[in-house]
């Protein structure tokens, strides 16, 4: 298997994760197939005469009672996103199925969160394939918090950059369960939205698409914070995003088809969703920035580099 591994190529081996990842979620389609016509979607469509309707309009002509049509309304609501923010801020299916939220959850749960590590962990590992293709990204830092990570990302980048300060940061109960720190690799259990340790570039690896826009600006202020905080790396500070870019290209219908099956399971689990350019680019804006470059580096994953804090920095100076 290790040697098969070696023998393909990077994009060979994201392409097979793609279509792994597709059939894997692909009863989503027929879930939410089901879902549309134990709601009756059909005939609210067929009665309103085939007009555009909007998703209030949809909601109050659903006739179930209000437990219910959580759960479905969730699934089926992405079919009439009009403007990409049609998630609203309701309780989750998973909540609904499990009486926590999803990190709540995890925190309860010492097995669940040990698998969903692991899981992130196997997934991170594939970034092995890449990072030599990234070393102008993380050439010149002198450290670097991965932001919601796991280890085994940063394990990789510490190895490749031995001089890079690598910090994990996550919640405490995920910190708590970390591997062993080496020279320039070491674990902080905290929370973002309060607190991220200072450096020069910060990571965000499968974290933003968990947020609504609000909140990852939030997140990017922590970072100016913790950038602005050492005014020797004034300039230099950058965040970098690994998440998903819905960009709908015909040729890679497989990957897009992937990608918004990611989409509904961050809707379902966490109300949240996958962005397009557009929606990460709002982002940035009103975080005051417009400076960003995407690189779709790994697979159903893209790159996003927003740098220099400087510029940030400027924009929140008074
Ligand atoms: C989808 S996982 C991604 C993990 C890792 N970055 C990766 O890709 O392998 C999101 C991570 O963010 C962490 N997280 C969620 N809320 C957080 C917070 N407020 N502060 C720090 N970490 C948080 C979770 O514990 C979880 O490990």
């Amino acid at each position: 298997m290790d040697s098969k591994r070696h023998e393909l190529g990077g994009r060979e081996l994201f392409q097979a994760q793609s279509h792994l990842y597709k059939h894997i979620f692909s009863y989503i389609s027929s879930m939410y197939l089901k879902c549309a016509v134990e709601l009756g979607i059909p005939d609210i469509l067929h009665d309103h005469g085939g007009q555009h309707i909007t998703l209030p309009e949809l909601v109050s002509a659903l006739k179930y009672n209000p437990p219910k049509l959580v759960a479905y309304a969730a699934y089926c609501a992405c079919w009439f996103r009009e403007d990409g923010h049609g998630h609203g801020h309701i309780t989750t299916p998973f909540e609904s199925a499990h009486g926590l939220n999803f990190l709540d959850y995890g925190e309860q749960n010492p097995e669940f969160n040990t698998l969903f590590g692991q899981a992130m962990a196997s997934d991170s590992q594939m970034a092995n394939l890449v990072v030599k293709d990234c070393k102008p990204i993380f050439d010149g830092l002198n450290s670097l918090v991965d932001v919601g990570g796991t280890g085994s990302f940063s394990r990789i980048l510490s190895k490749e950059f031995p001089h890079m300060k690598c910090t994990v940061f996550n919640l405490l109960h995920v910190a708590a369960n970390s591997p062993d720190t080496t020279n320039n690799l070491n674990f902080i259990g905290g929370n973002m939205f309060q607190y991220i340790p200072s450096a020069d570039a910060f990571l965000f690896k499968l974290v933003f698409h968990a947020y609504g826009d609000e909140d990852c600006v939030k997140i990017l202020k922590k970072c100016r914070e913790a950038i602005s905080s050492k005014s020797d790396n004034q300039g230099e500070g950058k965040a970098i995003i690994i998440d998903i870019v819905i960009d709908e290209k015909e040729y890679e219908q497989e990957l897009t088809e992937a990608k918004l099956f990611f989409d509904m399971l961050m809707m379902v689990v966490e109300s949240e969703r996958e962005r397009n350019e557009k929606e990460w680019e709002k982002i940035f804006l009103e975080f005051g920035f417009s400076h960003y470059k995407i690189t779709p580096l790994f697979g159903l994953r893209s790159l996003i580099e927003v740098s220099p804090y400087t510029e940030i920095l400027n924009c929140y100076a008074s």
